[in-house]
């Protein structure tokens, strides 16, 4: 295929056919948008023109051979990968895909600890053993940066039948250490190296970013086009490269795993968000990096708030300059305070955690954006300034780094069968020390999962998990209530 990057296929071939007359006699049932609810009409009228099926002419994901093959063709020129495929279903359904075709059964996988729960699914629909591959964690700040090749060394020697490792880059922060040496060293042992980059798709597409996966060798990439570009909700892509990776099996699995009737926008979405990164990329991305530059500037003056970053990471190219933390600089808010007093002010962010609050800014990030988060930041500062600081964080952080992540794991079988078979119980979550737990236990934001199940709830685990219930975060796992309850295995042993 001759490469024109200015074309963006798919939403061509959609416009032509929104464009013309015709009459709808296939799914879906609102004919174009024919048979909206009329409030609605305002909002979705013209989206739902595009809201077409697999006709003459619009290609078939889970078959393609022409408009979608050519957009995909042209994202694997545009993101450096040998071949490219359009997820419909985020990085989510890219990470199952991604485990699937590499793990079999009882198959071992070294994973870095702070995974998505999507990572934590694909070994338990594998039915895959996991070694956890402790992140490096700064100490100033509690957050993780990413693997170090020593720990990566000392996981193969241990497990030399690994298949390879799965690594989360960048981290929710924006931590992006190297890749290159793991690669290599992955690749001397004969092992894959899948990441997760979900949060990192305009790596590599501008001077001030970190280098993309792929350019560092990667085998396997998944990249969310919709967190940090500009693709709809839940579109994305999964890149490959090399001979390491069975493609007929990662195609099998996302066919399996996808949906037959894939929404046209969204792909379109991907095919335009594409088409921007290939011809204006650099450009809108130092007009985004400039924005951020802006709110840093703005942020310096005011001394109630501090931006959290981590140290020692100013020598290599490897923060992503679009997110941004912030914490109260003297401990007032607790990074749950500080959200809520942001959305009073029509601030919207990211994530919060005990001690800070994560702004992720984007190529769309404008300085009218910028100012009004600085005035709100200002306003909130003046109607704090008489509370004396309470909140100190540092001690749960201290926790989670050391014993939530705790250096190399044993291995852990997600084999689903054997887990099945044990029976289990609710306990209050303060009674759980020393049990097994039966459910995925995640903190959300940011989703990294604190206990698998078959895990040992560890005292510190325990301590930490209360700490955040006491504060009032999020956490998918624990049945809601007046005590909080966990569910877990009423066998003892794993
Ligand atoms: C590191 C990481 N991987 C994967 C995912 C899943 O991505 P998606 O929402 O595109 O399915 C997320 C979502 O937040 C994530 O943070």
């Amino acid at each position: 295929m001759t490469i024109d990057k200015n074309r963006a296929p798919l939403f061509e071939r959609l416009m032509r056919h929104a464009e013309q007359s015709y009459v709808s006699l296939h799914v879906p049932g609102h004919k174009s948008g024919q048979g909206l609810d009329p409030t609605a009409r305002p909002y979705y009228e013209s989206i739902m023109r595009l809201d077409l099926t697999e006709i003459s002419g619009l290609d078939d994901l889970h078959h393609p051979e022409e408009a979608i093959l050519e957009a995909q063709q042209l994202a694997a020129d545009c993101f450096g990968a040998e071949e490219s495929f359009f997820l419909i279903n985020g990085s989510t359904v890219g990470n199952l895909a991604m485990i699937l075709s590499v793990c079999r059964r009882g198959d071992l996988l070294l994973v870095q600890r702070d995974a998505h729960k999507s990572v934590i699914h694909g070994l338990m629909l594998a039915g895959a053993r996991a070694v956890f591959v402790s992140p490096e964690v700064d100490p100033l700040t509690g957050m993780t940066r990413g693997l170090r090749l020593e720990a990566i060394q000392e996981a193969l020697e241990k497990y030399p039948e690994a298949k390879g490792l799965l690594v989360t880059r960048p981290s929710y922060y924006g931590m992006a250490l190297p890749l290159q040496e793991i690669a290599q060293l992955l690749h001397e042992h004969g092992q894959l190296l899948l990441v997760d980059e979900a949060h990192g798709a305009h790596f590599g597409l501008h001077p001030a970013l970190p280098p993309s996966a792929l350019a560092c060798g990667a085998d396997a990439v998944v990249q969310s086009t919709h967190k940090l570009l500009t693709a709809m909700t839940m579109g994305a892509m999964l890149h490959v490269q090399g001979e390491l990776i069975d493609r007929n099996e990662l195609k099998r699995y996302l066919t399996m795993l996808q949906s037959s009737s894939p929404s046209y926008p969204l792909m379109a979405s991907l095919d335009l968000s594409r088409r921007q990164m290939h011809t204006e990329g650099s450009e809108l991305l130092g007009k985004g990096i400039e924005a951020v530059e802006k709110f840093t500037k703005g942020l310096e003056l005011l001394s109630d708030f501090t931006r959290l970053d981590p140290i020692s990471l100013q020598e290599i190219n490897c923060k992503d300059p679009f997110k941004v933390t912030i914490k109260d600089t003297h401990h007032r808010l607790s990074g749950f305070e500080l959200k809520d007093e942001l959305e009073a002010h029509g601030c919207f962010v990211e994530l919060a955690d005990p001690q800070a609050v994560l702004l992720v800014f984007s190529l769309a990030s404008t300085e009218q954006d910028v100012l009004k988060v600085l005035k709100a930041l200002k306003a909130i500062s003046l109607a704090i300034n008489e509370k004396t600081g309470e909140i100190n964080n540092e001690e749960i952080l201290r926790s989670y780094s050391s014993t939530v992540m705790p250096g190399l794991s044993k291995p852990v079988s997600f084999d689903e069968s054997n887990v099945r078979q044990k029976g289990t119980i609710q306990v209050a979550l303060k009674d759980a020390e020393g049990m097994l737990s039966a459910e995925m236990v995640v903190p959300y934001p940011p989703g990294i999962p604190v206990l698998c199940p078959g895990e040992l709830i560890s005292a510190e685990v325990l301590r930490y998990l209360m700490q955040l219930v006491a504060m009032g975060a999020r956490i998918h796992g624990l049945i809601d209530g007046e005590p909080p309850m966990l569910t877990v295995f009423s066998s003892a042993k794993p």
